[in-house]
Parts: structure tokens; C-alpha cells; sequence
């Protein structure tokens, strides 16, 4: 349980010392140079009355309200704008200034109406607080006068209204839009009385740049922006902490309830992570934990084609172990397994991969992250010894050269990128690397230096060339080189050879060679360079390489081991790096030890009183080919929707259809569930207690807000499965989990849900050496020692465009959707995104006849699918570019079976497809999302 109104202290803290000592209404304190009084008579436990002013934005000295009288000055300075000074004698409640305070409150609550009773914000209002703080007790002016009483609401956005009535023009909202999220969405308009706040010109919020973050929402001191939940449910009366179940952001919210009903997430302002912000999924789009899809009974059936039957989890077990210890029976451990979810705590991974390793008795378990992270973990352990990204998300803040690989953090990873935005503002210079145009490149404040916009299937050559000029110009950092890391002189004659130059590639990867020399030298001579990289990267036949090759441009310009540098993954789930880490994969145990390791093996297997296999066992796509081939029957598949997320989808059902039993435990009936034999129904995060592990490491708790509305929790149900097959598997918390997982893996040794509970939150390595854990990673040394240059030769992908499929598909998704769509279809977020639509050039479109908004068939060599074009020059010609949110689009029916060479994470960014216009015409569509599922009504 947490405060539900966290202190605000006024004015953002400043970092340093505290060098200033002063004294406020008597009392001493000392702070910071550069800190505000307003903060430091917070520090000193006294309030000052304040509205403009709080402490997520810069002072801005509006309201009038926190005005002190300090010895020696004249007037009456605003506390928020004015600096503590050594031996400053502060007092903040004068007859004068008590004076002045009610008269600016007079003002205000004469234009305010006097609705406080009925008003959704009441008890959770500063204009009401405040207006106590300064004891009015009444209001000269009267109401009769000019006011805005009757100024229009703005309804348009699914999640809060905006009441102009309410309004005290503080600009909170527009500073919050500005400095905390980055969108400048907000303005306001006119002067004086007439002054007002607008999103846009005059339009409304659904019409404005607005992307529904929240940050106004939370910012904004009256109910002029207020959630629509709060105004329908009523005011919270508790919270808990817990995490976001979207990205890999990881971002920490308090989950605010009234009674047992869950009225809004509000972001956490300690959250390591976000620091109190948050972006429209997290913040609002929690609706599908509740929603009437959710499956809550288990059902069985002994064929696909047959009808559900809803049974007591007790026969729903039992099926599944009998029918496993069937095939193992018959058939042998090696044709069953499982896949472990990304979206699942690390606790219920941990239990679903030692289901497999110690009841099943294989190592076919795999997970997730092997279709968009895995070339991460290769990569990264290979030259730095550790599967994970670098740095923590606050060192962005000291990085002065940016560079961002097939990543679009606005949409893919908003909070993290509303951080990197506010470091660009700064001063911090850009380097794009994208074929698309996203947000980043050019945005209110924001333009990129460089956008390498290259071919899609290019970005080892890319990266080579860069690392060409570095080497050939004499930028590397030789003397971290000498002392950190080897290989260097073997990988420096590759490199620098003629082949790897960016005039050999420049028509390759499209990208003219001046503009990769000038970001090459952009990033070498950065004091601090960061590299943060996307599944524009790994997804990719070449996504290892690639990941190798960012590491050894890394390191060989020094860009490692402090803050501001680094080779950061944007985790596309909540949970990849957990679930990687966790032993989910089938060729490593957890802490990515490898299953060959006899040391390690015995370590688990004394624990775990069972033989384990030293050989890896099957990846996913292996998985399938198996089934296929008639070795592989049995599949546990631990929320992942494989038939709408793989590639060559219809390689994905054949297999499912192909196996004995699959077994799927998740929230809804998915695409995969078509297929299952079993259902076992999950529980939503808001019923999880466990932890997540964001993109920097982060280990965050997740608390339950409310019971799992099947009656059982995840981690239980496995163990029950594993238990009935005759491994007895048991604990009585998720806490229990953890303890395990710490004994047996190093980098989580010192973790423990106690030790989460003081901290807040530990980024592994948390060991003896490392007790509050590791925010930035290869400091003195490379996890493996010396940090290893490999070689990078580009490999072109056998997936070229031909004359049949002349262009290239690239997938990607945007801010409003998330992965398969499953939670955000089934929330008002369908408000921005109703289809999966396919961005295409209007040269490309016009050659072929397509205007904005025709249907078009969209075909690779191994399926097609329809969907609606969008006209956009955002993709460079021959490139065209959709996401995969609906199942009705089904966009991976045309993605290749092609992978990466090192880890098979599959070719998602590279197909050669053809486009043409879909017959008959559709001159008029309407699309309606229901039952989370589009329909599409044509109307010819
Ligand atoms: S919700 Fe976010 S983007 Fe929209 S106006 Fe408010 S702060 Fe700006
Ligand atoms: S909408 Fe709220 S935050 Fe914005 S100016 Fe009005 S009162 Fe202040
Ligand atoms: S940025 Fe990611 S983790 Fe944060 S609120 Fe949005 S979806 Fe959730
Ligand atoms: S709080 Fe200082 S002027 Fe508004």
C-alpha cells in the first residue's frame, strides 16, 4: 500500500551537496545550490501555498500564491522562482503575505465554480486545498461578473475531460506537455482574462498532437483535466504499487482503487524507471483485465474441431499431465515442451521452464524473446559477456551524441523516448538510423542531424562502414582499446578494408557516404555516445551480427562503462529480459549458463533432486518443423499467441494442427487457442504478484490489486501440472520463487522480494559485490573480462525483391496498440487505431493505382492478406510498412521463414512483397472494432 498523494516539494530537486543553509519560519535547513526556497521550506517540513508551481516541472512563478517575506529584501519574492541563499532568513506566514495570498485566492475562486460538492476532484483538489491553506472565508468580487463559467467541455479523448470552466491558467499542463512528455500539444491562447488553454489551434484533444500520456491529466491542480474513470467511480481511497504490463519500458505505477474496484493507474513518482510519468497504455489502457472475453473457467477438448467443455481445474490438470505423460510415453521427452511468456513475471517463467526441464524431462523450453531479442543475448555475450543492455534509462540524460537503430521509441517505447527527447532539447545531437522517417527524425524541438535512412536487410553494412571511418580517420579510443578489450587489431584490418568503406556500400544500403562519414565522426568524437537499438536490429538474418557489430563500435570509441554511452536494447515486452534470464531458453539455464555446464547442471540438479539433460533442446521454429515431422506432440504454450505473433503463420497452424496436444494457458481465447486442446485461463497483471525485469535490468514488483479472477494464480497452476505428472513442485508465494531463483543464479543472488520492498526496485548484477545492484554494467572491466571485437562481415539476406515481389515489407507497431493486440483491442485505445493499415509510397502507390484508403492485397511467396492503404512518405519508394495488432489482417501470414543465423529470431523486417489493388474497389468501409475482433462492413 502506498501514500495516494505523494509529497510534491514544489520545485524539482538539484543534485549535489547541501552547501546552503538557511532558515524558514525558524527552522534550519540546508540544500543544494540552485534550489528553490519553496523546496527548501518543504525540506524543512513547512508548507508554502502554492498552485503553478510542483516539483515534475520547472519553476514558473504565475500564481501569485507562494509569495515569503526574507530578511534583508524588499517586497515579497515568489518562493518557487527564488533561489535559497546562504544564511537566508525566511517567513512564510506574515500578516502581509497571508494578505496577498487571499486576495490572489479571491480572484481565483470568483471564476471558479462553486461545484465543489458534486465535482469529480473533490477531496483531490489544490484550488480547494489551497483556498483552506490561506483560510478565505469569503469572496468580494461576487460571480455576476465576466467568467467562464460556461465554457465548453472537451469530451473527445476515450480517457479524461477537459472542463475549461475549472480552468486557473496555471500552464501546468502545458509545461507538463512540454518538458515532461515532449509532445507540445497544449497552448494557451489569448491574454489576460480571455487567456485559455487549447490543445492545437482551437481544435479539440482527439484532433490535437496529443497522445494521451496522462502528464496534463496528473499535472493539472483543479478538475479542468481530470480521468473519466474518477468522474464516473468516485475518488480512490487506496492504492498499490505495482508495474506496467506493456513494454519493456518497465514503468512503475500506483494502481488506485476504491474499495476493490480499480479507478485509475497513476505513475509512480519513485518508479526508477518512469520517475512519474507515463504514456497512454499504462496510464489508461487497463480496461481488458476486466473485460467479458476473459475465459475464467478451464476447457478441455479431445479435438480441435470439437466444442469446449468447461471442467474444474482439477480434471484440466489432470488432462494435461496425463495426456503428456502419454506422449512422453510413447513417443519420449524430446516431443513435448513448452514456451514461456514475456509478458509473465519472472516467478512464473522460472516454474514453466523447470516444469519442462524436471517433469517433462527435456530441455524444450523457449521463449518469446527468440522472435525479437534473442540476437541481443547472443550478441552481447559474446563481446561483453553479459545478455543485457549496458546502461540505466537516466543515463541518456549525459549522453551528447544519440544514436538510434531500428527503434521508434515514440511509439514502441514512449516514456523512455520522452527522456531522450528531453536530453535532445538540451542540446544533445541525433543520429537516426531507420528506412522510416519515424517521429524521432524530425518533431516539435527536435531534429535529427543525420538520418541514414537505408535499405531495409542493410544495417550490417551500415554499421561496418561507420565503424570503417571511425578506424580509417583515426577516431578510436586507443587507450581504452589497450586497457579494455582484445581483438582489436584482427578486427580493425576487416574493417578497414575497401569492401566496408561507405563509398563500396553507399548504393547497397542506399545511405550517400558523406552523410555515414558525417555521423561517424558525429558519434567518435562525442564526449559520451549511447547507441539504443530496436528490433529493427535483431530481426533481422543478420540481427546477431548487427548486435555484434554496435558492440565493437562501441567499445572501439571508449563507449562504454559510464554514463551516457553504452549499447542499449529497447525491450519490445514487459518482460523479455526477464524471461530470458530465467532459464527460458532451451540451450540455457538461468543467468544464461549453458545447459553443458556440468558445474551448473549440478547445482540445479541438486536443488531440483532430478537428472537434467546436457544438450539444448528444440528452439520454436524447431518446434514446429518437429511437429511437422511427426517428433514433436506436446506443447504448453504460456501466454504467447504464436498464430498471430510468428512468422509464416501458416507454417505455425500446420504445426499446431499437426501436434497431439496443445495446451494454452492466457487471459482470452487467442489465435493459438483455436488450436488447444486444453485452456487454462491466466490472470491479468493486476492479479500477479511477482516482479518483471525492464530493459535496463530493472527488477520491479508487481502486486496483486486484486485476486485472480479464475481462482488460481499461474505459478500454481504449473506447479500443479508438474506435480500430477509426478514432480512434486510446490511453494506457498511467488517470494518462495525468488528466493530459488537466487540461489541458484548468481546475478540475482542478493535479490529477494524483502530487499525489493526497502529498494524499490535492483538492476542485476545484485550480488555481494553489488548489494543495491548494478545501474550501469562493464564499468572497470567487461563482464567477460576484456571486451572481445568479432568481426562483422555483412551477409546480404536471401530475401530479395524480384519482379513478382518487387517491394519489401518492414513491421513495426504503433503507440496505441501493443504486440497481437489482445489486451489494447480490447480497450477505448481502438479510439486511435481501428486496422493494421500499409504505409506506401505515392510513387509506389501511384504506379499500381492505389490511393489513401483503398483496400490492397498485400503478397509475399508464402501467403497474402487484405488490408487499407495509407499514402506515406515516410517509407523511401519500394519499401512498403504495416503492424500486426489485428488478427483479421494477419500480417505475418506473409512474413519468410527466414532468420537469423545465430539465434533463428525470425527475418520479421524483410520480405519481398507485391501490392496491388484489391477488386472490387471499396468506395466506402465502415470498421468497427467488437468483441475485440474488427469487423469490416463494405458497402460497394
Ligand atoms: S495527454 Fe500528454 S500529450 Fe496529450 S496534451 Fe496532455 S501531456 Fe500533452
Ligand atoms: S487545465 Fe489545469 S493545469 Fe492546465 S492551466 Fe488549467 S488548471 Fe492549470
Ligand atoms: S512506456 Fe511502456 S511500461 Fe511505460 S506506461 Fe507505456 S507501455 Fe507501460
Ligand atoms: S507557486 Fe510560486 S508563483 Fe505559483
Amino acid at each position: 500500500m502506498s501514500l495516494l498523494k505523494e509529497p510534491d516539494f514544489g520545485t524539482p530537486a538539484k543534485e549535489g551537496a547541501a552547501t546552503i543553509s538557511l532558515e524558514v519560519d525558524g527552522l534550519p535547513v540546508s540544500v543544494p545550490e540552485g534550489t528553490s526556497v519553496m523546496r527548501a521550506a518543504a525540506l524543512a517540513g513547512v508548507d508554502i501555498p502554492k498552485l503553478c508551481a510542483t516539483d515534475r516541472l520547472d519553476a514558473f512563478g504565475s500564481c501569485r500564491l507562494c509569495l515569503v517575506e526574507i530578511d534583508g529584501r524588499r517586497g515579497t519574492p515568489a518562493s518557487c522562482t527564488t533561489p535559497a541563499a546562504d544564511g537566508m532568513v525566511v517567513r512564510t506566514q506574515t500578516p502581509k503575505v497571508a494578505r496577498l495570498r487571499e486576495n490572489v485566492m479571491e480572484l481565483y475562486i470568483s471564476d471558479h465554480p462553486l461545484d465543489c460538492l458534486t465535482c469529480g476532484a473533490n477531496g483531490d483538489c489544490e484550488l480547494q486545498d489551497m483556498a483552506g491553506a490561506v483560510g478565505l472565508r469569503q469572496v468580494r468580487y461576487g460571480y455576476e461578473g465576466e467568467n467562464h463559467f460556461d465554457a465548453i467541455k472537451d469530451q473527445s479523448n476515450p480517457y479524461f475531460d477537459f472542463d475549461p470552466s475549472k480552468c486557473i491558467v496555471c500552464s501546468r499542463c502545458v509545461r507538463a506537455c512540454d518538458e515532461i512528455q515532449g509532445t507540445f500539444a497544449l497552448t494557451i491562447e489569448g491574454r489576460g482574462f480571455a487567456s485559455k488553454v487549447s490543445p492545437g489551434a482551437g481544435e479539440s484533444f482527439m484532433d490535437s498532437e496529443c497522445v494521451s500520456c496522462g502528464a496534463c491529466v496528473q499535472a493539472c491542480p483543479t478538475a479542468t483535466l481530470q480521468e473519466r474513470s474518477v468522474i464516473e467511480l468516485g475518488m480512490p481511497s487506496r492504492s498499490v504499487i505495482t508495474t506496467c504490463a506493456y513494454c519493456g519500458v518497465g514503468c512503475s505505477f500506483k494502481a488506485e482503487l476504491r474499495g476493490d474496484e480499480l479507478v485509475r493507474m497513476v505513475p509512480h513518482k519513485d518508479g526508477g524507471a518512469n520517475e512519474g510519468h507515463s504514456c497512454v497504455k499504462g496510464r489508461f489502457a487497463f480496461g481488458y483485465a476486466t473485460h467479458p472475453d476473459r475465459v475464467l473457467r478451464p476447457m478441455v477438448r479431445e479435438k480441435i474441431t470439437d466444442p469446449w467443455r468447461e471442467v474444474e481445474w482439477e480434471e484440466a490438470i489432470g488432462t494435461v499431465a496425463r495426456r503428456m505423460l502419454e506422449i512422453r510415453r510413447l513417443h519420449g521427452a524430446g516431443a513435448i515442451g513448452a514456451i514461456t511468456s514475456s509478458r509473465c513475471t519472472n516467478e512464473e517463467v522460472y516454474v514453466v521452464q523447470k516444469m519442462v526441464r524436471a517433469a517433462f524431462g527435456s530441455n524444450n523450453v523457449d521463449t518469446c524473446a527468440r522472435v525479437c531479442h534473442s540476437p541481443t543475448g547472443y550478441g552481447l555475450k559474446q563481446t561483453f559477456g553479459e545478455s543485457a543492455g549496458t546502461q540505466d534509462f537516466r543515463s541518456v540524460a549525459q549522453a551528447d551524441v544519440i544514436m538510434v537503430i531500428g527503434a521508434n521509441p515514440t511509439d514502441g517505447h514512449p516514456v523512455f523516448a520522452s527522456r531522450m527527447k528531453q536530453r535532445i532539447r538540451q542540446g544533445a545531437r541525433l543520429i537516426v538510423i531507420d528506412p522510416r522517417r519515424i517521429d524521432l527524425v524530425r518533431s516539435p524541438h527536435i531534429t535529427a542531424d543525420h538520418h541514414l535512412q537505408l535499405n531495409p536487410g542493410t544495417n550490417v553494412a551500415v554499421v561496418n562502414a561507420i565503424a570503417h571511418v571511425v578506424v580509417t580517420e583515426g577516431l578510436v579510443d586507443e587507450s581504452f582499446i589497450a586497457a579494455r578489450c582484445e581483438g582489436f587489431d584482427e578486427w580493425a584490418e576487416f574493417i578497414s578494408r575497401e569492401g566496408n568503406s561507405p563509398e563500396a556500400v553507399q548504393q547497397l544500403t542506399g545511405v550517400p557516404a558523406a552523410e555515414v562519414r558525417a555521423a561517424a565522426r558525429l558519434y567518435a568524437q562525442a564526449p559520451n555516445g549511447a547507441i539504443y537499438y530496436g528490433l529493427g536490429v535483431t530481426e533481422h538474418s543478420q540481427g546477431s551480427t548487427m548486435v555484434m557489430g554496435m558492440a565493437n563500435l562501441a567499445m572501439a570509441c571508449g563507449n562504454i562503462g559510464r554514463d551516457g554511452v553504452g549499447v542499449n536494447p529497447l525491450r519490445g515486452q514487459n518482460n523479455v529480459q526477464g524471461s530470458c534470464d530465467m532459464g527460458s531458453f532451451p540451450h540455457e539455464l538461468s543467468g544464461y549458463r549453458h545447459v553443458s555446464d556440468d558445474a551448473v547442471r549440478q547445482v540445479f540438479e541438486n536443488l531440483w533432486g532430478t537428472t537434467l539433460l546436457p544438450e539444448p533442446g528444440l528452439r520454436i521454429p524447431n518446434m514446429f518443423d518437429a511437429a511437422l515431422e511427426g517428433t514433436f506432440r506436446g506443447l504448453f504454450v504460456h501466454g504467447e499467441d504464436i498464430a498471430q505473433s510468428d512468422p509464416n503463420v501458416g507454417h505455425v497452424t500446420a504445426a499446431l494442427s499437426a501436434m497431439e496436444l496443445v495446451v494454452v494457458q492466457d487471459l482470452f481465447i487467442n489465435e493459438t487457442a483455436k488450436f488447444a486442446h486444453v485452456f487454462l485461463p491466466g490472470a491479468s497483471f493486476l492479479e500477479k504478484d511477482g516482479t518483471f525485469t525492464n530493459a535496463e535490468r530493472r527488477i520491479n514488483r508487481v502486486r496483486a490489486v486484486m485476486k485472480p479472477k479464475s481462482g488460481r494464480h499461474e505459478w500454481d497452476i504449473v506447479c500443479q501440472v508438474a506435480t500430477a505428472m509426478g514432480y512434486p513442485m510446490h511453494y506457498d508465494h511467488p517470494s518462495q520463487i525468488m528466493d530459488e531463483i537466487a540461489t541458484v543464479t548468481p546475478t540475482f543472488a542478493g535479490v529477494s522480494f524483502e530487499r525489493l520492498e526497502q529498494a524499490g526496485s535492483i538492476q542485476w548484477p545484485c550480488d555481494a559485490d553489488a548489494p543495491d545492484g548494478t545501474p550501469i554494467m562493464h564499468v572497470e572491466s567487461f563482464t567477460r573480462g576484456k571486451g572481445r571485437f568479432v568481426p562483422t562481415p555483412f551477409v546480404p539476406t536471401e530475401e530479395r525483391s524480384t519482379r513478382r515481389f518487387p517491394l519489401i515489407l518492414t513491421t513495426g507497431r504503433i503507440l496505441s496498440q501493443y504486440n497481437v493486440g489482445a489486451q489494447t483491442r480490447r480497450t477505448a485505445n481502438i479510439a486511435w487505431h481501428q486496422e493494421d493499415l500499409l504505409e506506401i509510397h505515392p510513387h509506389d502507390a501511384e504506379d499500381r493505382g492505389i490511393t489513401d484508403g483503398d483496400e490492397v492485397t498485400l503478397a509475399s511467396r508464402v501467403g497474402q492478406t487484405k488490408l487499407r492503404a495509407k499514402i506515406s512518405d515516410r517509407m523511401p519508394t519500394g519499401v512498403v510498412y504495416t503492424t500486426f495488432h489485428y488478427p483479421v489482417t494477419g500480417a505475418n501470414v506473409v512474413t519468410t521463414e527466414n532468420s537469423d543465423w545465430a539465434t533463428n529470431c525470425p527475418e520479421y523486417k524483410v520480405t519481398a512483397v507485391q501490392v496491388a489493388l484489391a477488386r472490387p474497389a471499396v468506395r466506402d468501409r465502415k470498421a468497427h472494432a467488437q468483441d475485440g475482433v474488427l469487423a469490416v462492413e463494405l458497402v460497394d
